[in-house]
């Protein structure tokens, strides 16, 4: 099949004061065609996509659409240009409806509001998309903002689609749904762009894959010809090994013991039904579930931010060998109570970083959703800060740069870096390593280790489960809300694993 070409960037560079975000960048895309962008955290994928989208504009280069050189000033001159992007963070006005947002800003005066539910239908109808347009953006879940952004792009008539990290918010059923979409796009004639730190899904569902490196284009292959190494190295510059290095726990004892944790829903429902387990100092346990198994809730109810409606909390404090009952104490109760916990929750708008605050003042800051705000007495938020930036390999000028001109993945680095350097007995963190690249997820991952062989009692919530069988000592697998198995992570196949994730199902059907 002729592709025609949709975008060809020619020598795009753009600074912000001393940073080069991009560099000298040339790269193309073609209609009927999936490109990956692939890059480290900080290499310049989003700032270069907001180039295209009219967010920002090149200092310097040329940006060519369907051949002819464009001049996009603005989001509403990229869609003169059929270009629609979908952001790392959405841009949906909560209150209003799917079908206002979409046709929101977009014609003067006044809206056919009927018409266009009309023509949003028909687009859900033609690419499989699955929204009701008249419901509130605040009802739907993570995806489901998302399909309307997607569909919102097709509306104002997006012949080039770009995707900043859809999938970093999905479950992987999701994923599969998305991918879907995407192919019945491209084979529409649509030019897609995606980022994505998942290699996995890059070899899955580009035809090519372009790479960045520090703001520079290192090159673009084609998907038949990459393999993961391949791409590591483009990335990365050199040979990386994607190795965690599991050691044996030693010293072992019991931090937190949770006998009969029953967690009810709003609507009555169990969240969590009778939970029992161990958490020990010195060993990393993994939590294994399909999404929304109860996993969220269980962290939660640990750190006091769960009603319990039965069962109990204990931790063993080992600064005075006494048992605390943490059932429904609250966050700061808790803390008082001298627990030294440390969370990087799934859900990470809320726990108060403060964007124009650089790395080292955001040190001392803490709060979670619920939990009101705390300031966390740091003696030297200043030398944390740069060890957490070498350690994580933080692109930032320095640790008083505002937290908000860093990239998505390096908020996140510091976040988790936070958390993990607080000196906590009891480290909790689910998918710590979302948005992060392959190297830094790695990083994460060895940093757990050490954490572990301090003799922190580290749980772990994760969804990649190569990861969770080679990083865990043992592995709780919880399916709707039961506790399915508690396995040895040396010993346990992926298949057990899978087994057992689907399992309680079956038995709740049994019981009826
Ligand atoms: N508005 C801004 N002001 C200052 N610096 C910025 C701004 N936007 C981006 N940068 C810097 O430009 C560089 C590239 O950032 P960009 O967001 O493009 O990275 P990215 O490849 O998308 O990373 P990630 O994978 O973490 O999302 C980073 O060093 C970032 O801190
Ligand atoms: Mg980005």
């Amino acid at each position: 099949m002729e592709r025609t070409e949709a975008i060809a960037l020619k020598n795009i560079t753009k600074t912000f004061g001393s940073i080069v975000a991009n560099k000298n960048v040339s790269l193309h895309v073609f209609h009927h065609e999936i490109l990956s962008i692939l890059g480290e955290n900080g290499s310049g994928k989003t700032t270069l996509m907001n180039m295209i989208s009219g967010i920002y504009h090149p200092d310097e280069g040329e940006i060519f659409i369907d051949g002819q050189p464009a001049s996009i000033q603005s989001p509403r001159d990229a869609y003169r240009y059929k270009i629609g992007m979908i952001h790392q963070h959405f841009k949906l006005i909560d209150v209003f409806s799917a079908t206002e947002n979409i046709v929101l800003g977009m014609e003067e005066g006044i809206y056919d509001l009927k018409a266009a539910e009309k023509k949003i239908r028909a687009t859900c109808k033609k690419y499989g998309f699955e929204i009701d347009p008249t419901k509130k953006i605040y009802q739907m879940s993570v995806s489901e903002k998302q399909t309307v952004e997607i569909v919102k792009a097709l509306y104002r008539g997006a012949d080039i689609l770009i995707l900043d990290e859809p999938t970093a918010v999905l479950t992987p059923q999701e994923i599969r749904k998305l991918f879907d979409v995407m192919r019945r796009m491209r084979d529409d004639g649509k030019a897609i762009i995606i980022i994505t730190h998942k290699l996995n899904e890059v070899l899955e569902i580009s035809d090519r894959v372009s790479v960045l490196r520090k703001g520079e284009y290192i090159g673009t292959i084609n998907t038949a010809e990459a393999n993961a190494g391949i791409l590591t190295e483009m990335m990365v510059g050199k040979k990386v090994s994607l190795n965690i290095e599991r050691s044996e726990p030693k010293d072992l004892q019991k931090r937190l013991t949770l006998t009969n944790v029953t967690v009810l829903a709003p609507d009555g429902r169990a969240i969590l039904r009778n939970v029992n387990f161990t958490a020990n100092a010195g060993e990393i346990l993994g939590i294994a579930g399909i999404s929304g198994s109860g996993q969220k809730e269980l962290l939660e109810a640990i750190a006091g931010l769960q009603h319990l409606k039965s069962g109990s909390i204990l931790y063993s404090n080992p600064e005075t060998g006494r048992e605390e009952n943490l059932r429904n104490k609250t966050p700061m109760q808790i803390r008082n109570l001298g627990v030294r916990l440390s969370f990087v929750p799934e859900d990470r708008l809320g726990m108060g970083l403060v964007g124009s605050m650089g790395i080292a003042d955001n040190m001392m800051l803490r709060s979670y959703r619920k939990g009101g705000f705390f300031l966390l007495r740091r003696k030297e938020p200043r030398d944390l800060a740069k060890r957490i930036i070498e350690e994580l390999q933080i692109v930032t000028p320095g640790p008083q740069t505002p937290v908000r001109r860093l990239s998505g993945g390096n908020v996140q680095k510091v976040l988790v870096g936070r958390e993990i350097s607080s000196s906590p007995t009891v480290l909790m963190a689910a998918y710590p390593v979302r948005g992060l690249d392959i190297n830094s997820s790695y990083l994460i991952y060895n940093l757990l280790m050490k954490q572990k062989e301090n003799g922190v009692a580290v749980i772990f919530v994760g969804e990649d489960l190569d990861v969770l069988t080679e990083l865990c000592d043992r592995i709780l697998v919880i399916s709707g809300g039961v506790v399915t198995g508690i396995v040895d992570g040396r010993d346990v196949t992926k298949e057990e694993l899978g087994l057992l994730m689907t399992k309680a199902h079956h038995r709740e059907e049994e019981a009826q």
